[in-house]
């Protein structure tokens, strides 16, 4: 399938990570024979020194007619005493929500070769695979009235608007249940409605839902036990599915189990199953253009870009099995170097992968 993508580099490591997930497209796209076109966009800071703002009208309608987007990380230093509405990171929640990116995957898969990473004891989280879906554009974060306001007494008081409505819940509860289809047909369900209201509406819609999927078994767990459960037995979790900010949490803390966050891919994808494709981490500006940081998250989003928004699971799976290569032919960045083993640079690593595929 021919398709169009819009790549942003963004800021400090950004460009470093993006050059290298770019070469390792362009393998699969020849390997492959996938039809894919890119251009290079700005967004962030990058977009900030050019333009004025982090989001320009430009990057705005290239993002709408591609068909996905790979994005680096944005902001940094350099922009820290900018005004809060022309932040870089601005410019990346703008687009989320402009481009109606609900559905956010955060897998959290722990390499064998990088088990003494984690956190866990190995017999923990060996052979971890577990997939967070995290609603994105509603809940807490969003719901309106919100703000801080005065009361009578003159005592200060802050407030959010906990709301979701029945198509929200059920749009996320699809994404879930078809991403399980291709998994291993389980859904937990985390919320917490021992308490909130709305996440009794949540778990009544993930029941409908599941209807439609007699294949995939559904599970419910409140969210104070998921958290404990994921670090004490993760294996036992194969899709989960969350609102925004149980998600937020959740992710953050699965994540962890994987040893490095260099490590980490996320999509975030609209409902139309386009969507945008980045590392979990930030801009990184304190290694930033010393050829330190490690490309493996930023290629295993090309990875799920391929698995979710392209189709081509073949392609996927090849670049997924480069990078478990390089991983076994001890290849190490300095955020998962091991003792006594000297680490890799950034291009050497992209070099590395290009070289298996
Ligand atoms: P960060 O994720 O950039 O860095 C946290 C730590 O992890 C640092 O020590 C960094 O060196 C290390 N690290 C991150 N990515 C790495 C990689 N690929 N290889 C090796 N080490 C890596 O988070 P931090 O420091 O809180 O934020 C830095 C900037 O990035 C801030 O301006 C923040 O707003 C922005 N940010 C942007 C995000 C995005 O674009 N999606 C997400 C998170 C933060
Ligand atoms: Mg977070």
């Amino acid at each position: 399938m021919a398709a169009h993508i819009l790549v942003l580099p963004g800021d400090y490591i950004g460009p470093e990570i993006m050059t290298e997930a770019v070469r390792v497209l362009e393998v699969v796209n020849r390997r492959f024979n996938l039809e894919l076109t890119w251009e290079e966009g700005l967004l962030g800071g990058a977009a900030l020194d050019v333009h004025g703002v982090p989001l320009p009208t430009q990057t705005m309608e290239r993002a709408r007619a591609a068909d996905a987007i790979l994005l680096g990380a944005v902001g940094g230093p350099k922009w820290d005493a900018v005004e809060r509405h022309l932040r870089p990171e601005r410019g990346l929640l703008g687009l989320r929500s402009e481009l109606g990116l609900f559905g956010n995957l955060r897998p959290a898969i722990l390499y064998p070769q990088l088990a003494e990473a984690s956190s866990l004891k190995p017999e923990v989280v060996a052979g971890l695979d577990i997939l967070i879906v995290r609603e994105l554009t509603g809940g807490i974060y969003f719901g309106e009235p919100r703000g801080i306001r005065v009361l009578e007494n003159g005592e200060r008081e802050g407030f959010n608007t906990y709301v979701y409505n029945e198509s929200e819940i059920r749009r996320i509860g699809h994404l879930a249940f078809s991403l399980a289809r291709q998994r291993d047909h389980r859904v937990c369900s985390v919320d917490k409605s021992n308490v909130l209201e709305v996440t009794v509406l949540w778990r009544e819609v993930m029941e409908e839902v599941a209807r439609d999927y007699p294949d995939v078994t559904l599970s419910h767990m409140y969210v104070d036990n998921a958290a404990m459960q994921l670090v004490r037995a993760p294996k036992q979790f194969d899709v989960m599915v969350t609102g925004n900010m149980f998600g937020d949490i959740l992710s953050d803390a699965a994540a962890m189990l994987t040893g490095s966050i260099g490590m980490l891919p996320s999509a975030s994808l609209d409902r139309n199953g386009r969507g945008m494709y980045e590392p979990c981490h930030g801009s990184a500006p304190d290694i930033a253009g010393e050829g330190k940081a490690n490309p493996l998250a930023t290629i295993l989003s090309v990875a799920m870009m391929l698995r979710y928004t392209l189709a081509n699971p073949e392609a996927a799976a090849a670049i997924e099995q480069a990078v478990s290569t390089v991983l076994d032919q001890g290849l190490r960045t300095p955020d998962i170097q091991r003792a006594g083993v000297e680490a890799v640079s950034t291009s050497a690593m992209g070099d590395a992968v290009v070289a298996a595929l």
